[in-house]
Formats: C-alpha cells, sequence, structure tokens
C-alpha cells in the first residue's frame, strides 16, 4: 500500500464528509443525520433519501442502497482509484503527502515540485481567462460568438470557459503580478518567445479558452478556439511535463461521474461537441483533443466502463478514425460500438439541429464498430478467393486484438459464415499477422509507472447472514460491540475474512474505544463493499429497540455456535473415516457434542 494506515487516518480525520458531500448536494440537518437529494447522476430521485451520518462518518441512501465513508465517495464519483482519492482530500485538506521511495530520488522529486508548479501555474491562468470572459459586455464578440454557439453561462461556468483578451500581454502581465515564472509559463505554451529573441508575448488572443482538466481536477493544458473562421482553428497546448495529448479526454473531470453511473461512453472529436451534447444532458461524453484514440486513452476510459460509442464525424477522416480505434478499444477488451451521423454532421451540429431525442435514437442505433468495418470491406464482395484473402488480410490484425474471448468467438463465426471458410482457414490468416502486429504495436505507458498499488481487498459475499447480522449489531452501537466482542462467539465466526475483521474492529477499538463510532467508516475500506458493513444504517436494524436488538444477537450467536459445533463435528468424523486416533477423535467429537448442551 502506497500510504499507512495513520496518514489514511489522517485524511479522514481532516476532512467531513458532510463538507465533501455538501459539494454534491444540499444537505439538513436531521436529528443525528444530514439528509438531502441522492448526488450519484444515475439515481436522479426527487424526493430525498440520501443519508448522512456526521459521527459516523458514513453516508447511505435509501433509495439506490450506496453507501459508504468519505474515500468511496470520492472514488465513485470523481472515478478515482483509492490512493487517489487520498491525495485528493489530503490535497483539499492542505496535508503534505508523504514521499513514496521512488519519489525520494532527488531527480523526480524536482520533477514532480515542477509538476505540482505547472499545475497551479494552468490552474491560475484558466480563472484568469475565465474572469476575463465573465467581466466582458453581452455586446462583445467573444460573448456573442459563445451565444451563436448556444454555449450558455452555465456551461461557461461549469467548464470554466474562458476568454484571451486580443492582446500581446495580457497574461504575461498578469503572472508577473502574480510573480510566477514566465520561464514556466513559455515551458507550458502559454507565453512565446518573440523573434528578435528579446522576451515573451502571449501565445492565445483573441480566443475562447477551454482548460483542459484530468479526472483529478488537475489543469493540464488549454485549447483555444478563433471567434471567427481564421486559421489556426484551434490551438491545444503543445506537449509539457504535464500535457499528454495522447493520454487525456477532454471533459473527463466532469463527466466521469456520468459514465461510470450509465456504465457507457459517448467519444467524440470536438470541445464543441462535449459541451453541446453535456448542454443537451447527455453528460456521459469525452472528446480526444483532435488526435485518433491511443491505447492510453482507451486504459483510461476502461476504469470507468467498457462499453464505447464512438460518435465521430461523418466525413471521411472521422470514418477513418474510427475504423482505426477499432483495434485499440478491443485490445483493453472494450465493447466498441459505432454511428455515423447524417449529412457529415457532427454531434455538435446534429444535437442542436435535430434535438436531444433525435440525437438519443442516433446513439441507440449504434452498431458493434467491428461489424461496420466488416461489412464495409464486404460492400464488393463477389465470394472470389481473391476476395477473400484481401478482406482476411484487412480484419486479421483486428481479429488478433479482440482480448474478449466471447466477443472473439462471435467474430469469428460470422467471419467463416459470411466468408464460408471454416475457423481453421481463419486462423491460419490471422496467426502470423498477428505476431508482426505485436512487434510493430507501440509500447503502451512509457511514462513512469503509475504508483497504484491498491490494498487488496476482502468480500463478504460468501459470509453467512447471520453472521453479517451480528456484525452488523456491533457496529450499531457500542454496548452491542462490548457485548460481543467479550464473549467468545468471535472465535467460531465460519467466515474468514469476516473473523478477520471481527479481530482488526477488536483491535482498532481496544486502542481507541473513545472513537468508536469511527470504526465503521475505517472498516468499510478493507472490503470490496461497503454495503455489508452498512447494514445497520438501514431499517430494520436502524431502527430497532434494543430488546428486540439483544434477541437478534442472542439468535445469530446460536446459529454461529450450531454452525460452529457442526463443522467441527463433520471434521472430526472425517478424520475418523481415515482411521487416524479413533479414540482421541470420538473424544473430541463427545466434548463438541457437550458443548452443543450448554446453548
Ligand atoms: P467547431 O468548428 O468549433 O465546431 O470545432 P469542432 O469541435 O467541431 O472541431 P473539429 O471537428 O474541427 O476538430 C476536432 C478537434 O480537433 C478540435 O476540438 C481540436 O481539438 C482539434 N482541432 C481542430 N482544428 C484544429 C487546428 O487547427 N489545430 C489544432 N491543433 N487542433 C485542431
Ligand atoms: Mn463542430
Amino acid at each position: 500500500m502506497r500510504f499507512d494506515p495513520s496518514f489514511i487516518d489522517k485524511v479522514r480525520d481532516a476532512n467531513n464528509i458532510v463538507d465533501i458531500i455538501s459539494k454534491y448536494t444540499q444537505l439538513k440537518p436531521a436529528g443525528s443525520r444530514h439528509t438531502g437529494l441522492c448526488p450519484f447522476p444515475d439515481h436522479n430521485e426527487k424526493t430525498p433519501s440520501f443519508s448522512v451520518t456526521e459521527d459516523k462518518q458514513l453516508y447511505y441512501c435509501f433509495g439506490c442502497k450506496k453507501s459508504g465513508n468519505i474515500f468511496h465517495f470520492v472514488q465513485a464519483l470523481q472515478g478515482l482509484s483509492f490512493v487517489e482519492s487520498i491525495e485528493f482530500l489530503a490535497n483539499k485538506a492542505g496535508i503534505p503527502i508523504p514521499k513514496s521511495e521512488q519519489e525520494r530520488n532527488p531527480a523526480l522529486q524536482r520533477m514532480n515540485d515542477e509538476k505540482k508548479s505547472a499545475y497551479q501555474l494552468l490552474q491560475s491562468a484558466a480563472q484568469f481567462y475565465h474572469n476575463n470572459l465573465l467581466k466582458l459586455p453581452e455586446t462583445h464578440p467573444a460573448k456573442q460568438y459563445c451565444k451563436k454557439r448556444n454555449i450558455t453561462p452555465e456551461m461557461v461556468k461549469e467548464f470554466q470557459l474562458g476568454f484571451a483578451p486580443d492582446s500581446w500581454d495580457s497574461l504575461k502581465s498578469f503572472l508577473a503580478s502574480r510573480k510566477i515564472s514566465e520561464k514556466l509559463g513559455k515551458m507550458l505554451g502559454l507565453l512565446k518567445l518573440k523573434r528578435s529573441g528579446d522576451g515573451l508575448y502571449d501565445q492565445y488572443r483573441n480566443r475562447l479558452m477551454f482548460p483542459i482538466v484530468t479526472q483529478a481536477e488537475k489543469h493540464v493544458g488549454f485549447g483555444g478556439r478563433v471567434l471567427d473562421d481564421s486559421l489556426p482553428k484551434y490551438i491545444n497546448s503543445s506537449e509539457s511535463i504535464v500535457f499528454h495529448k495522447s493520454k487525456i479526454l477532454y471533459g473527463l473531470d466532469q463527466t466521469s461521474k456520468y459514465i461510470r453511473t450509465k456504465d457507457y461512453v459517448i467519444v467524440v472529436e470536438g470541445y464543441m461537441d462535449l459541451l453541446a451534447l453535456y448542454s443537451h444532458g447527455v453528460q456521459n461524453v469525452v472528446a480526444t483533443l483532435g488526435t485518433a484514440l491511443t491505447p492510453q486513452h482507451a486504459k483510461l476510459i476502461s476504469r470507468y466502463t467498457s462499453k464505447v460509442v464512438l460518435l465521430f464525424d461523418g466525413d471521411k477522416a472521422g470514418q477513418a478514425a474510427a475504423k482505426k480505434s477499432l483495434a485499440i478499444l478491443l485490445e483493453e477488451k472494450l465493447l466498441p460500438r459505432s454511428v455515423v451521423l447524417p449529412d457529415n454532421m457532427d454531434p455538435d451540429d446534429y444535437i442542436n439541429k435535430n434535438g436531444v431525442d433525435s440525437f438519443k435514437e442516433q446513439v441507440a442505433a449504434s452498431e458493434d464498430l467491428f461489424f461496420i468495418v466488416m461489412n464495409d470491406l464486404f460492400k464488393n464482395y463477389k465470394g472470389a478467393a481473391t476476395d477473400k484473402v484481401y478482406i482476411m488480410e484487412e480484419l486479421a490484425p483486428i481479429m488478433s486484438s479482440v482480448k474478449h474471448k466471447g466477443l472473439y468467438e462471435l467474430y469469428m463465426r460470422e467471419l467463416c459464415d459470411r466468408l464460408n471458410v471454416t475457423e481453421k482457414w481463419v486462423l491460419s490468416m490471422v496467426s502470423p499477422s498477428k505476431k508482426s502486429n505485436d512487434s510493430l504495436s507501440e509500447p503502451v505507458q512509457q511514462q513512469a509507472p503509475e504508483p497504484v498499488v491498491e490494498e487488496s481487498l476482502m468480500s463478504l459475499a460468501k459470509a453467512p447472514r447471520h453472521e453479517l447480522y451480528l456484525i452488523n449489531m456491533a457496529l450499531k452501537n457500542k454496548d452491542h460491540f462490548v457485548e460481543i466482542i467479550e464473549s467468545d462467539i468471535l472465535k467460531q465466526i465460519s467466515d474468514q475474512n469476516l473473523s478477520k475483521l471481527f479481530t482488526t474492529a477488536e483491535q482498532l477499538y481496544r486502542q481507541r474505544p473513545e472513537d468508536f463510532d469511527k470504526l465503521t467508516s475505517l472498516l468499510v475500506n478493507k472490503i470490496d463493499q461497503p454495503a455489508y458493513l452498512t447494514g445497520h444504517m438501514r431499517e430494520p436494524l436502524s431502527i430497532m429497540d434494543d430488546s428486540a436488538s439483544k434477541k437478534l444477537i442472542e439468535d445469530c450467536k446460536i446459529k454461529v455456535k450450531k454452525s460452529y459445533i457442526k463443522a467441527q463435528t463433520q471434521q472430526r468424523l472425517s478424520q475418523l473415516k481415515q482411521g487416524s486416533d479413533m479414540k482421541e477423535k470420538l473424544e473430541q467429537i463427545m466434548n463438541i457434542q457437550k458443548g452443543k448442551l450448554d446453548l
């Protein structure tokens, strides 16, 4: 694990779950809880069923049943890994992040410091451009242009859109006034060296600015569009220590939560396409920055969903790009579909002209991209042997990139049927090029490897129901907890993972009994699904009175004990059958059975 538990605790303690969640939904105090509308976009509810318990630092939705602690919340809503959620919350609370072994290396440390300054500079610049746009009068061409392109003030705010003034030194002066390094500004492509070699000037002038922000809320670059037909239409940030076009998808900061909850992503080519769809409520979208999809893009997408709908422009270039993306997406086990919008329209044109319903119909009508590519190849197919070879030469590299086994079999069957050949023949065509394809494929991830090593999470899926009730009753209140850990029942818990969890809970409690309320929030990070331990926050356990609780605990204990005796007896009996130490095993069985009489 990248961070030690005490650091994680520190981050947890420094952030209040109510404050963090309040940024996403309005919470009102109600007794020992705060309640509000569920912030998860897939739930989209009208009456509040989401509740946050400040004492326990947990959330629970009575409607969609999502639950967890502050880390789960940030992971689910921002699409971050556990480690990233810790870094994110540490940054929010201003806690310095301990350096890993790797980062203690001075060269790496220098690079990380430089990156941090770069993020800060880009964020300040984004704010500068954004304020400029907000300040402009309605009659200004930039404001007029936004209107013309249906960019509402809400969208300007949501995506922090900005305006670079028509001046050679407005950003330059701004950076100077903030004492921000010009050199770094130049490295990031915001300032350029004058031809005379004497001083720097603003790269972006008289352009609408699109800040590019990663899903971890880091500013990495800009796109800037002219307000008319002049060229170049867009200037995108050049590659820098923080900007790698091949790894960045525009919009992901805002859209990752929708992608995860809708469980599919629409990939478009342009900033404007993304904004247009988003403003019409189609929010599970990302845009490439005018490049073909790369293996790194595919990897990034696979963190949120496996279902991809490519909505590239209807022109030749767009279609070629879609085709080129196919193998890359299949390589990452993604399921690519695509649709070609009519009349060479791009998604922005289409949705503004035909409305969101018609657009959604187009997406619903998207087809498997492999089939689209295949159908295209079959257009002039007459069944000649040479036709078959030609088609297979085109499809062989694609076939060998299909990593999803089920998908591979279906494609194979379709190919054999359409070509009227055997699978053996297709394979003979696929295999040789598979080799050459592998040797040609670009090395993925040349950048410094991500230091993300997730702690493996325990599953409680196999734990019997009465054992889960027991731990939930224990976590419900301190008296129950003490009573349960002080009885000898814990030794008889059958589920190994649950038994470990109880032991951890007991240790944590003994270290700091006054922190009982935090226990659940600590434990949920050790299991794969928080819901197993937040059962005590919902009915019927949450409303059980004391005597009903006592009765439930007793019932659960009896069940645990019975199962334990049964398992032990079984074990000795099977040893007896193998004939070892007959007398001793018989005695053990009798003792075990005696235990049963005490129930
Ligand atoms: P609009 O014309 O404003 O609707 O733009 P668009 O979003 O439809 O863009 P288009 O389809 O023309 O291009 C897609 C993407 O390619 C853009 O969002 C840019 O990232 C990139 N791009 C387009 N033109 C240029 C250019 O002239 N230079 C660079 N560097 N990138 C460009
Ligand atoms: Mn467009």
